[in-house]
């Protein structure tokens, strides 16, 4: 087949797929709750995200893994001589991008990635450690979740102000 036959005959969100539960007041435990179901459920490379930063208004993209959560932060690592070790330092503001296929379910983060020493407490989860690795934290400020049901779609969002999480149907 041609790739054009092929992309005729891709199937996308095709399943059954979890109820949505109500939402709880941090996107934090919604998340890690996702999170947690994409482990359980078998995904493929479930802390698999896809980064985004920007450099100069051009944007750019690559797969990282997640390496650790806490109450406010995402962590991932990078090799020192990388392009998004040049692009962060001038430009802090990142996009995240988690997609798990068997569960319908799509997580969208917009935040800050800060360069950071002050991970003793996921350090076991860390190369870091061993290896000389810069480690960043993702700060959100803002989460969008969707989840596929039987008939379309549910999406809702999350965003920080004045240090409090509020929610909105989109
Ligand atoms: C499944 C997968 C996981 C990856 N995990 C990481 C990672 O955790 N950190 C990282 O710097 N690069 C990771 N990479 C490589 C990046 O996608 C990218 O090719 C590399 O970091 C160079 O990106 P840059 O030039 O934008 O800095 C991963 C690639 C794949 C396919």
């Amino acid at each position: 087949m041609n790739i054009n036959d092929y992309l005729k005959t891709s199937k996308i969100l095709d399943g059954t797929f979890p109820e949505l539960e109500s939402t709880p007041d941090s996107p934090f435990t919604l998340f890690n709750k996702w999170l947690s179901d994409a482990f359980e459920s078998g995904s493929d490379e479930p802390a698999v995200m896809v980064l985004s930063t920007v450099e100069d208004h051009t944007p750019d993209s690559r797969v990282v893994l997640l390496k650790a959560v806490d109450d406010s932060s995402l962590y991932f690592e990078t090799a020192k001589p990388r392009s998004k070790v040049r692009q962060l330092h001038g430009n802090h503001n990142v996009a995240a991008n988690f997609y798990w296929p068997p569960l319908g379910r799509q997580v969208r983060i917009q935040g800050t990635a800060v360069l950071t020493d002050d991970f003793s407490h996921v350090a076991d989860n860390l190369d870091a450690p061993e290896r000389d690795l810069n480690v960043y934290h993702i700060i959100p400020y803002r989460f969008e979740f969707y989840q596929a049901v039987t008939a379309g779609y549910k999406r809702f969002e999350y965003v920080l102000e004045d240090n409090r999480w509020l929610q909105h149907t989109l």
